[in-house]
């Protein structure tokens, strides 16, 4: 066949007639765009994909307006002016994905965290563990450690402690170095005595630390019991045999379905009637488990595996 012009012009209009113009105004293709997710959720998306690639930490069913915010929070830190660009030079360093670990994972604790809750687990769920031989807790989430030290606290004044087996995991290693050092500011002190006492705790709060400078160092033996380690609820697998799981402030940055990955965790991680707590604003209802357990306390989230 000869080279040359088609056969068949592309449109009838075209023959002999000057060319129309194709390029078409920026409004008139963005009318022509499909709705969609907007630029912003696409370069979010990839981010947490490079992540993922590039440094196996899984935060892609995280919660999205919230794993939003703290990006863009990071983006003003950073003086970084788009996430596209923060995704490449977060693949490209390290230290930059270590600092922006520090707002994906919102490494914010207090001890004896709402004492209504502490006061009920004290209550209700310690003389039932009691009842066991040996009792191991898994903190899900241990963040820079304040929960770590308030169970810790809690189950030496009832008489636990001893022969309690604590894991506290999280994904953050600088939380996690934090709490194996078991070092507070003195200014958040306050904060926490006043939980302790609501609490229901039964010494003076300062028996357990020592201040020095500006912080309080927590008494080591509080820790004899206690393994701190990394672990992921969104890939790493279960625990065996736990009578005690607390995965608090956790659960509300995951979207369902990595909800019930943990819940799936938590529930194949406890022994036959083993406890389960949560946060305030967390809950199991809606859950694909929310039948596999039985509320003991709704009001504080204390559930016990059926
Ligand atoms: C707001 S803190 C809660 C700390 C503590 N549980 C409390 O209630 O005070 C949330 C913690 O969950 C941890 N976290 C986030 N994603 C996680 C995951 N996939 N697996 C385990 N821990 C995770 C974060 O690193 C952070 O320390």
């Amino acid at each position: 066949m000869a080279q040359g012009k088609p056969d068949q012009p592309a449109h009838a209009a075209d023959e002999g007639a000057p060319a129309a113009p194709v390029i078409r105004s920026t409004a008139a293709l963005a009318a022509a765009m499909p709705a969609g997710p907007s630029n912003t959720d696409i370069e979010l998306r990839l981010l947490m994909e490079a992540i993922y690639l590039r440094y196996s930490y899984d935060f892609r069913d995280y919660a999205g307006a919230s794993q939003k915010r703290r990006v863009l929070h990071a983006l003003a830190q950073f003086d970084c002016p788009t996430i596209s660009e923060l995704q490449a030079r977060v693949l490209h360093d390290p230290t930059m994905f270590h600092q922006l670990l520090q707002y994906l994972t919102i490494p914010v604790s207090e001890m004896f965290r709402d004492p209504a809750f502490f006061l009920a687990l004290r209550q209700q769920v310690v003389p039932r563990l009691a009842t066991y031989a040996s009792i191991k807790v898994w903190i899900a989430g241990c963040s820079t450690g304040e929960e770590v030290y308030s169970l810790a606290i809690l189950l030496r004044e009832e008489g636990l402690l001893d022969r309690a087996l604590i894991y506290a995991t999280d994904i953050n290693p600088e939380s996690l170095e934090k709490a194996r050092q078991g070092i507070f500011s003195l200014e958040s002190i306050r904060g926490h005595t006043r939980n302790y006492q609501k609490a229901g705790g039964k010494r003076a709060f300062s028996d357990y630390y020592t201040a020095a400078y500006n912080a309080a160092v927590f008494d080591k033996s509080l820790r004899e019991n206690i393994t701190f380690a990394d672990h992921s609820l969104a890939t790493d697998s279960v625990f065996s045999e736990t009578q005690l799981i607390s995965c608090r402030n956790v659960l509300i940055y995951f979207n369902k379905k990595l909800q019930d990955r943990a819940f799936g965790l938590f529930h194949e991680s406890l022994c036959h009637r083993g406890f389960l707590v949560l946060g305030s604003k967390e809950t199991l209802d809606f859950s694909g488990y929310a039948n596999q357990f039985e509320p003991l306390v709704k009001q504080e989230r204390i559930y016990r595996k059926l």
